[in-house]
């Protein structure tokens, strides 16, 4: 199957008791069995749910894997990850990162002993120097949210298998559609399936996807065991989802770059972060991973206060002020003080995000209404 092909029938086969061509929604917690240990293979909803193993199997199919896993959020299919690992271990990931993966890294792991190294990812040497003996987990997220900073996989992953250290990708930001991690020698791709995949803001949900047998069931035995699913309902959601990914992202892709270069060539507008362009210093290595450069983009304004961005933020009417991003509807969002609050600003403007940044996430509308909008609202 190719890949069009693939995001509209993956996980979906026709119900065995009706024909229906939707997988049902089993809303139950549990099953009946005909005698204690003598069932049909679903004892109890955490771990067994037949709308949760097609979606399942969807997750596997476009990512490349052989094998998918669906959590309740974004952040616990990162938990989940972080949960192979023991005290004492060590993890480098960007230091350019969401800020809710932050968060959990620094107020939540850290306090049971994991060691996590933060350095720029767009040069693999800076990983390289600071692995030592204890590295586990190398965890990449590409492009970053919201620097749209691009990290090389193929490199990281070939430096990771040198030293049999597991590499994670967050794919959230590019989806399937634009780039697949596992085909770079990623051993596990991460999505916060609330963006792109779910793709119409109505859903909270994480997956993960691999192809070795050994992490998937070691990452099964932690979704039950720590109990982070995601109801029947939800991933019906995302199933239906997945099936116009590739329609989604093409309107997505084709609006961000038009958007892109609305603001580049706005007299009012400072730095655009977007890594189409030519001269995006990741490029290269993005055209070189990425089919396309997706609608993700942040910037600044010439007026580089956080008075003039709140008052854009402000005034914009279809492009709606919210967290989130990937739906179908265009939203603007301030990263300093919305997604990314939960980084000390130190931190955060060491790493490049000022206090004006202002990130979009262009949706699927018509191009010319958006780019009105932001006109008027830049003023
Ligand atoms: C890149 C990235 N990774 C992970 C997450 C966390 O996902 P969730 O909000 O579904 O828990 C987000 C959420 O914004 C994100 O943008």
């Amino acid at each position: 199957m190719k890949r069009n092909t693939t995001y509209i029938h993956a996980g979906s086969h026709p119900d065995p008791s009706t024909g229906a061509i939707m997988t049902p929604i089993y809303q139950t917690s549990t099953y009946v069995q005909q005698a204690p240990g003598v069932n049909k293979g679903y004892e109890y909803a955490r771990s067994q749910n037949p709308t949760r193993f097609a979606l399942e199997e969807a997750f596997a199919k476009i990512e490349n894997g052989n094998f998918g896993l669906a959590f309740s959020s974004g952040v616990a299919a990162t938990d989940a990850v972080i949960k192979l690992l023991q005290p004492g271990d060590e993890v480098i990931c960007g230091n350019d990162m969401y800020g809710g993966t932050y968060r959990l890294f620094t107020k939540v792991f850290e306090r049971f002993g994991i060691v996590f190294h933060y350095v720029n990812q767009q040069e693999v040497e800076n990983i390289r120097k600071v692995i030592t003996d204890k590295t586990k987990l190398i965890w990449v997220e590409t492009p970053t949210n919201p620097l749209m900073n691009i990290a090389d996989i193929q490199a990281i992953t070939t430096l990771a298998k040198e030293k049999k250290i597991i590499t994670c990708v967050d794919n959230t930001f590019a989806s399937p559609y634009l780039q697949n991690p596992l085909d770079l020698g990623a051993d596990i791709v991460m999505h916060s399936a609330t963006k792109y995949l779910g793709g119409h803001s109505d859903v909270i949900q994480g997956a993960l996807m691999m192809k070795d047998q050994w992490l998937r069931d070691q990452l099964y035995f932690i979704q039950k065991s720590c109990g982070a699913v995601p109801g029947p309902q939800d991933c019906f959601l995302v199933l239906r989802g997945i099936k116009t990914l590739h329609v989604r992202m093409q309107r997505h892709c084709e609006n961000g770059k038009a958007i892109a270069h609305f603001l580049r060539d706005h007299a009012k507008v400072g730095k655009v972060y977007w890594p189409g362009f030519e001269d995006h210093s990741g490029h290269a290595i993005a055209k070189k991973q990425m089919r396309d450069f997706g609608g993700m983009i942040s910037f600044e304004l010439k007026n580089n206060s956080v008075e003039a961005a709140t008052k854009l933020l402000s005034s914009t009417k279809i492009f709606a002020l919210a967290e989130s991003l990937g739906g179908v509807e265009s939203l603007i969002n301030h990263p300093a003080s919305m997604t990314h609050a939960s980084i000390p600003r130190e931190e955060r403007i060491k790493n490049g995000l000022s206090d004006s940044l202002i990130r979009l996430s262009v949706g699927i509308e018509d191009v010319e209404d958006l780019i009105e909008d932001l006109r008027n609202a830049i003023g």
